[in-house]
């Protein structure tokens, strides 16, 4: 029996407290399965989410920790056509900080070979996010407005290169002075610090376009900002609650500017929209990633070995995802 290592939790808590390193025994493909190896997995904040206890679904324990990655097929069971050893797919999601996992080769997603494996490790949920917000919950002119916050996020600067390819003008709101040139060269076309009492400016910004489409993945004071700088009949889409703080704000904004507040999740929209609807949206994000509009970068790569490391670092500033390889 072939040993792995898996980066695992026998209780929901904080990642620093109740991960561990541990040897499992490694599977092999049943009839209809694919084994995939990891090749490099993403840590997102929905880790910590599922690893705490408090995301929308959660697994059973103990689990393997992560769901992010991109791999190779390395084994494939009886009875599989589909895709061959050697395939560039996405690793299962049911625990990505393992050397190999096995899934039913009917449900695996393929990755064109020629996306960077780095870009393709976390082309599964924050690019395909940033497409839908984009492209699904309002119809946006060429040329409007958009709103975010959080504007140095993977969302985030998804969001930023996407509006450029599909003609969309963006508003990012950070709290680092120092983030502004960064994404400014990404393509931002304003970014603004959180707090400065941009909202009363926003008219400025825009040349007294309205806001049409505001993406909220913080809550508290910044989503409130942006209800304030919303236009009349405005939509905020809220998709994340980096802090928990209530989002209070005047409810004039809904009477009289006819503001929408909705909520988006990617697991249930890709669930949702079938395999005919996931793969538009992945086909617009791989073409995207092969010509170079769409490239996100990567803060630093660690080894499973050095998960603690990777975890501690993914917490502090940055500007790119934190990858595991193993
Ligand atoms: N609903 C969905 O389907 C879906 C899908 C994908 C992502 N998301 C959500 O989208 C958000 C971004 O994900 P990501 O993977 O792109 O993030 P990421 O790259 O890990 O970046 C985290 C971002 O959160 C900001 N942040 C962290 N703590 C904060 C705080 N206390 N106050 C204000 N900002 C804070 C960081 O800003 P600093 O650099 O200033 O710390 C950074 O911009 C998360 O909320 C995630 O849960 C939701």
């Amino acid at each position: 029996m072939t040993q792995q290592k898996a980066i695992c939790h026998h209780e929901f808590g904080l990642p620093l407290e109740v991960l561990r390193l541990e040897d499992v025994q490694q599977a092999e493909p049943q009839i209809g399965e694919v084994r995939v190896r990891l090749l490099a997995a993403t840590i997102n904040p929905s880790d910590y989410g599922m690893i705490g206890g408090s995301y929308g679904r959660l697994r059973e324990l103990p689990a393997v920790a992560g769901r992010e990655g991109v791999g190779v097929v390395d084994a494939i069971g009886r009875g599989v056509t589909r895709v061959g050893v050697g395939a560039r797919v996405r690793f299962p999601e049911a625990g990505a900080w393992q050397e190999t996992a096995c899934m039913a080769a009917a449900d695996v997603l393929l990755v064109p070979a020629d996306v960077p494996v780095d870009q393709a490790a976390f082309s599964f949920i924050n690019p395909p996010t940033a497409y839908c917000l984009l492209q699904k919950m309002v119809d946006l002119a060429p040329g409007s407005w958009v709103l975010q916050n959080a504007g140095n996020s993977t969302v985030g600067l998804a969001v930023i290169q996407m509006a450029k390819v599909l003609g969309f003008k963006t508003i990012s709101q950070v709290r680092r002075e120092e983030l502004i040139a960064p994404l400014k060269a990404l393509g931002a076309d304003h970014v603004v610090i959180e707090g400065s009492g941009w909202a009363k400016q926003v008219n400025e910004l825009t040349g007294g376009e309205p806001i049409q489409l505001a993406l909220n993945s913080i809550g508290g004071a910044s989503a409130s900002d942006q209800i304030k700088a919303l236009g009349e009949g405005g939509t905020q889409v809220t998709f994340g609650a980096m802090v928990a703080d209530l989002v209070r704000f005047p409810t004039r904004f809904l009477i009289f500017n006819d503001v929408r507040l909705v909520g988006f999740w990617w697991d249930q929209w890709s669930q949702k929209a079938g395999a005919q609807g996931l793969n538009q949206v992945m086909s617009a994000v791989y073409a995207m990633m092969r010509d170079g509009s769409l490239k996100l970068p990567v803060e630093a790569t660690y080894s499973f070995a050095e998960y603690e490391a990777a975890v501690k670092h993914d917490q502090q500033p940055r500007l790119g995802k934190i990858l595991l390889k193993p």
